[in-house]
């Protein structure tokens, strides 16, 4: 490998190596006492296969991360996700499945076989959920994995109907506290295609809520959820499915960038599953939805918007490892979509650079909340570096910096009996490039002061989500 000349790049290594029994870490400071439980966590972690090289950040072999918290101690372990996509790569040494923008090594008949016998990836190295009652990886196929939280090891497919049939979902599902149940989204390609909506309860049970044909389907990684309401918001980044099926192109590739289609707004009744309301704004690309709400006048769908997609190609590992610096950046943006069909306007609510949002969502998910945490860009062109708050009530942006220090994701987690929407902690995983090490950072959500923090026995390449999950360890 080239050697790393700038200081994130060790971010974007591989680490072969796991950590099965749990290592217990060094604090400074002091982790809160109530703090019982274990921040679940996945993400591309090996990004080389025999002599090939994944194309994408999003590519790598997923690897699991557990952090575990008791009485003021934190242990740390990690373990490969072993799904078909990584149990192929180490029989073979070969890439064998087809991820983002990556595609397995075959020949060019081959490339036109795949469809007709696809091997979809179980690469989940996006998102850690509990869902329908178990504790599953995400990516963005069909094939959610379910793992055993203690000891991290693979337990299989959590498999959906066949009536709820696809090729593409999300790894962003939302919960829903009063209905007791999850929604996401799936992509069927096809002559005809459709997105369709499902309901995941926590027992288990699955049910289509709605179906809305598309001509050709939109790159959406996330969606939006309110109180009675679910939103898909299609970004003019599209595909045609005759031609992701025949063009022997990876996944993403064959997606277009279509600004004069603006975004489509699809607003879904949760409990009728009537489509309501189709809206349309400018053009721009996200990732992440933040969080929506139903007000007056209709409703607030707030996302980090960028002015186009570029950001997926400014992800490739070879840029991201030649420190190629970013510059697509993310803003917190909210967009009015009144419910009857008017043009939905659009508002930056905090002019900053912003990726990896959390909200406090036990409390707040689909409602009117004030507070968004998320990593932050301090200095123009570096990569996330920085933890920020943004408090939408006062306008005001709170930032946590340290030189040389690059947080991920800060997973918010909620003080027991809390009375204040930010009382409670962030959690997230920071790279240290002078010691060459990750550490577990705590910080209080409220004001952003460090609590505590606690070495890993090496870095840990970045990545992308994760959750807290409470209970005895
Ligand atoms: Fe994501």
């Amino acid at each position: 490998m080239k050697s790393l000349t700038f200081p994130y790049g060790v971010g974007f290594r591989s680490l072969e190596s796991e950590t099965r029994a749990p290592a217990p870490l060094r604090i400074e400071g002091a982790l809160p006492a109530w703090l019982q439980g274990m921040l679940l966590r996945t993400g591309p972690a090996k990004f080389e296969v025999g002599d090939r090289t994944y194309n994408h950040w999003f590519d790598g072999l997923a690897m699991l991360h557990r952090f575990a918290f008791a009485k003021g101690a934190v242990t740390y372990a990690s373990r490969f996700l072993e799904g078909n996509a990584f149990n192929a790569a180490e029989r073979t040494d070969k890439i064998s499945y087809a991820e983002f923008t990556t595609d397995p090594c075959r020949t060019l008949f081959g490339r036109v076989a795949a469809w007709f016998d696809p091997k979809f990836t179980d690469n989940c190295c996006v998102n850690v959920m509990d869902y329908g009652g178990k504790i599953v990886a995400f990516t963005e196929t069909m094939l959610p994995m379910r793992f055993e939280p203690d000891t991290l090891a693979t337990l299989g497919v959590l498999a959906y109907d066949k009536a709820l049939s696809g090729q593409v979902s999300t790894a962003h599902a939302h919960y829903d506290v009063s209905r007791k149940r999850h929604y996401n989204y799936i992509v069927s390609f096809g002559h005809h295609s459709v997105y369709r909506l499902i309901a995941v309860s926590d027992s288990g049970a699955q049910e289509l809520v709605a179906e809305i044909p598309v001509d050709r389907p939109s790159y959406m990684h996330s969606f939006a959820m309110t109180e009675h309401n679910l939103v898909l918001v299609e970004f003019p980044i599209v595909v045609s499915a005759l031609e992701l099926k025949f063009s022997g192109k990876p996944f993403i590739q064959n997606y277009r960038w279509l600004p004069e289609r603006g975004l489509k707004f699809h607003i879904v009744e949760k409990d009728s599953g009537k489509v309501t309301t189709n809206a349309h704004s400018d053009p721009c690309f996200a990732f992440h939805h933040v969080n929506a709400y139903e007000g007056a006048n209709g409703l607030a769908i707030d996302m980090v918007a960028y002015d186009d997609a570029s950001i997926i190609d400014q992800l490739y590992l070879a840029r991201l490892r030649a420190g190629t610096p970013i510059t697509a950046t993310g803003t917190l943006t909210r967009f009015h979509a009144p419910l009857n069909g008017d043009a939905v306007t659009r508002e930056t609510l905090a002019p900053i650079a912003i990726e990896l949002p959390r909200i406090n969502y036990e409390a707040h998910a689909g409602r009117p909340y004030r507070y968004v945490w998320g990593a932050g860009i301090e200095t123009e062109g570096d990569f996330l570096d920085s933890i920020v708050k943004i408090d939408l009530g006062l306008r005001r942006i709170a930032r946590w910096y340290r030189k040389g220090l690059y947080p991920g994701e800060p997973v918010f987690v909620a003080a027991p009996g809390a009375m204040a929407e930010d009382e409670g902690v962030l959690l997230s995983i920071v790279l240290d490039v002078e010691k060459d090490r990750s550490l577990l950072l705590v910080l209080d959500a409220a004001n952003l002061q460090e609590l505590a923090r606690a070495e890993a026995p090496h870095p840990i390449p970045f990545h992308f989500h994760g959750n807290y999950f409470a209970g005895a360890n």
